[in-house]
């Protein structure tokens, strides 16, 4: 924790964007690998059973089982962290149950926005009253209006402005660069990039190919002109930003899906996605986009002290980091947390960021990166300083 001061009014911007310090809100409930399957295995049997006359006389393809080994090899995923455990493990309701709240209190996916941009807040010494805007980029809102980003600025004390943005599993990092032009333009000083990223309520529990794949979980970046910045915080050398329309990862949920009540419920209104085609297509899209921007801001990327990239598949990360660092990554140049956060969108490469780069030396740079539905893709290269 840094000492807490105010922006002072009079400093002279630079106009040089910085992180400032990041934080995170954890759900203390953890769901592993072998918890899950003996639920789903559970499901699959009674829907067998309830169905057995009909897969019997082969009108119906029987569902087959989950399996941990499978989704540890196949993803490097141990376990996720839930806002909601009991009912997710209930072959009877198999997902979150978050009770509504009224509207004077403070909604769920505020709340956990709330408390991992306090923690980037007291890691920058930074008062509330001195930030400029609150951006909540994150793959899900809670609803459409009033925005996130402005319950969450309220529940601060934050004057100024905030927003929602959702690039799905990119939005932070759009966030991060969206908020760096507000510093680069002269527009704002500080400002708080949030994801609370609530993803078991768009994961469809009931389906094999992906049941395992998400966690919940808020990250908070401060990012804010070096002028102000604590002593202690990471220079932003370079952001880019980059979309390819894909219906490789789709979500159909939306306002529009009332008018139809009887579809309302379908899988496609949950995640769904072609994970082969998307592996093959989105690795070589990012490792050529991270050497792309490495070459345009003039760094080796071999000379990356360390990569922070989306939280999605071990595998994915393991081909991108070679392709990147031009040898097989070690844990401590590509670090992994989707072993116990599961994949997180927008916010896994800024968990590994705020878990992980502690050690860093003044001068080292490095790479958050994430990529996803869209398909979109986001990097910010860092240089710490101090
Ligand atoms: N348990 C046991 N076996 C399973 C299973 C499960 N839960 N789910 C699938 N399988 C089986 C399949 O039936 C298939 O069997 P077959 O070879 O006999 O047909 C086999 O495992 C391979 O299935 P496949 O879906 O091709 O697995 P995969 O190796 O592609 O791994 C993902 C699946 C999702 C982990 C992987 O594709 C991935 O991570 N892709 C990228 C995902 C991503 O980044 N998405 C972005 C989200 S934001």
């Amino acid at each position: 924790m840094q000492e807490s001061h105010p922006a002072p009014a009079a400093a002279p911007l630079t106009g040089r964007p910085v992180i400032a310090a990041t934080g995170l809100y954890t759900p203390p409930e953890s769901i592993t690998n072998a918890e899950l399957v003996a639920s789903f295995n559970a499901y699959v049997d009674r829907y067998n059973a309830a169905h057995a006359d009909e897969i019997a006389a082969g009108a119906l393809a029987p569902l087959a089982h989950s399996s941990a080994e499978f989704i540890e090899k196949a993803s490097g995923i141990k376990a996720r962290h839930v806002l909601s455990k009991a009912p997710i493990l209930d072959p009877e309701i198999m997902c979150p149950r978050l009770p509504e709240r009224a509207n004077d209190e403070l909604s769920v996916m505020a709340e956990i926005g709330v408390a991992a941009a306090r923690d980037a807040l007291a890691r920058a010494g930074r008062r509330a009253e001195d930030v400029d805007a609150v951006l909540c980029a994150a793959s899900n809102m809670q609803r459409p209006y009033p925005a996130m980003a402005i319950e969450i600025q309220a529940a601060l004390g934050i004057e100024g402005f905030g927003f929602d943005m959702n690039v799905a599993c990119s939005s932070a990092t759009f966030g991060i660069q969206t908020a760096a032009d507000y510093i680069r333009a002269g527009h704002a000083r500080s400002v708080l990039v949030v994801s609370p990223e609530i993803t078991s309520g768009h994961l469809n529990w009931r389906d094999r190919d992906s049941h395992f794949i998400f966690g919940d979980v808020a990250t908070a970046v401060l990012v804010e002109d070096a002028a102000i910045a604590p002593a202690r915080h990471w220079e932003i050398l370079g952001t880019r930003l980059k979309t390819v329309f894909s219906n490789n990862i789709r979500n159909n949920f939306g306002f529009l899906n009332r008018a139809h009540p009887e579809t309302a419920a379908a899988p496609d209104k949950l995640f769904v996605q072609e994970g082969r085609k998307v592996f093959k297509e989105v690795v070589p899209m990012v490792a050529q986009m991270i050497l792309d921007e490495a070459a345009r801001l003039g760094i080796a990327p071999e000379a990356l002290r360390r990569l922070w990239l989306h939280q999605a598949n071990a595998g994915m990360n393991r081909l991108i980091a070679h392709k990147v660092l031009g040898h097989e990554a070690s844990e401590d140049e590509s670090p992994t947390v989707l072993d116990t956060y599961g994949n997180t969108s927008s916010a896994g490469s800024i968990i590994a960021f705020h878990l992980h780069s502690d050690d860093l030396a003044a001068g080292d740079v490095g790479l958050i990166c994430s990529f996803g539905a869209g398909y979109s893709a986001g990097t910010v290269f860092v240089r710490k300083v101090h």
